[in-house]
């Protein structure tokens, strides 16, 4: 008789690397309050509050009553959404980009990003993520089975990187990686610390890729989300760019399209051909009259992309005054719809995982523990500016009270 294969034998590797969300914790706590009636306040997650500005919404309505729009589309973007693309950056960084070889329409950045390095990163390499960080840009070197070698984000208290700290850190990290590594991550203004580089860090760690012999990935998600007269610089304004890098963004943040799934990379044409190739088998591309409305949104009045940066500030400075007021001092970012948040000293010693959970059950504030973002992160709770400012008044009283309770 056949011995039916045992399916304990059977593994499932690969999915098991990617450990448990730390933030699902925190998700099921807000969700059982919430059924118990509770009302949450709720900065845990970067998912914007806002609507789709309106004549991007007609525009989406009027493609898909088109006649021929309902079919597969085109795997790496509709020629119109990639030349939309290159002239997004012609117009704000004067770049120039080829739409066919060098510009590619993705599915959020984070498809983008997951699929360029499923598609070239070996068994072993390594790259090198800045930490904390957001989730997926180590994850999906896990996940492709590379290796991860950390590096520790050091900034002052306006939130700016310490470039000089940085490019040691970076040189030992390259020196001790063994085989070199093949990727370097960058994410300015970053999520969670909402860090902001200089234009000129960009010139150093170009000159110091081609040195060193290896690709830089700069995730630009927040470039428009910038107060106080910073701009956000691209990596490609650095002459000789396109040989060493690529550089993602997403209309998720900048148009409250979060749910729309649209991003793009652009650069280096040896990754784009590889993000083109690996897309071509794996989707056939987003739904044209979403590609279409994205054009739009692209190429169109930028006028609700100012409005949706003045709604974020006017919150933030809402949320450092209130919360100044309720005993929690925090630094005023500079870009991101973030506020990254050291500990009240007296509840430092929780650890953000179970000051998050407290503030959540005993102020109902929901925030995201910096711990779920790497290690460096477990002095400070990420909050999200996606509640309007009333209730984060209502917040910063919660937090008061909770606050005296220490
Ligand atoms: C730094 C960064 N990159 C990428 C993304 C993913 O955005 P999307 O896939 O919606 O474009 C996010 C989302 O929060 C982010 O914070």
């Amino acid at each position: 008789m056949v011995k039916n294969r045992e399916f304990e034998d059977i593994s499932f590797e690969k999915i098991n690397r990617l450990p448990k969300y730390i933030f699902a914790s925190i998700n099921e706590i807000k969700l059982r309050e919430r059924r118990n009636g509770k009302d949450v306040i709720d900065f845990s997650m970067g998912n914007p509050d806002g609507d789709t500005p309106k004549h991007i919404q007609e525009k989406l309505i009027e493609a898909t009553r088109k006649k021929g729009n309902h079919g597969y589309s085109v795997s790496k973007g509709i020629y119109k959404l990639r030349l939309a693309i290159t002239d997004w950056y012609k117009r704000r960084y004067g770049v120039e980009l080829d739409p066919d070889s060098e510009a590619i329409a993705t599915m959020g950045s984070k498809e983008g990003y997951t699929h360029l390095i499923e598609a070239t990163v070996n068994v072993g390499d390594v790259a090198i993520v800045p930490e904390p960080t957001y989730p997926i840009h180590t994850y999906a070197f896990t996940l492709a089975g590379g290796t991860v070698r950390k590096m520790k984000i050091n900034f002052n208290e306006n939130f700016e990187l310490d470039e000089v700290q940085f490019f040691k850190d970076l040189e030992i990290a390259i020196r001790e990686s063994v085989p070199r590594p093949k990727y370097v991550v960058v994410n300015f203004p970053h999520n969670p610390t909402t860090v902001t580089v200089t234009k000129n860090f960009y010139f150093q760690l170009v000159e110091l890729a081609k040195r060193e012999g290896f690709y830089i990935i700069s995730d630009i998600a927040y470039a428009d989300l910038t107060y106080d007269g910073y701009e956000t610089p691209s990596i490609f304004t650095v002459p000789g760019a396109k040989d060493v890098a690529v550089e993602s963004f997403t209309l998720s943040k900048s148009y409250n399209m979060a749910g729309w799934r649209v991003g793009f990379m652009v650069g280096n044409r040896k990754l784009i051909g590889a993000l083109e190739k690996i897309k071509s088998w794996v989707d056939y591309g987003m739904f044209t009259p979403i590609q279409v409305a994205a054009t739009v949104a692209l190429n169109g009045d930028q006028s609700c992309v100012a409005e949706i940066r003045d709604k974020y500030r006017e919150r933030r400075d809402v949320m450092v005054e209130s919360f100044a007021n309720a005993g929690w001092h925090l630094g005023k970012p500079r870009a991101t719809m973030f506020i990254w948040a050291r500990l009240p000293e007296k509840v430092r010693h929780l650890g953000s995982l179970e000051f998050s959970k407290r503030l959540l059950l005993e102020a109902q504030v929901a925030v995201s523990p910096g711990i779920g973002f790497g290690e460096y992160g477990d002095e400070y709770v990420r909050i999200a500016l996606i509640e309007n400012k009333k209730r984060i008044r209502q917040a910063a009283k919660n937090i008061k009270r909770f606050l005296k309770k220490f």
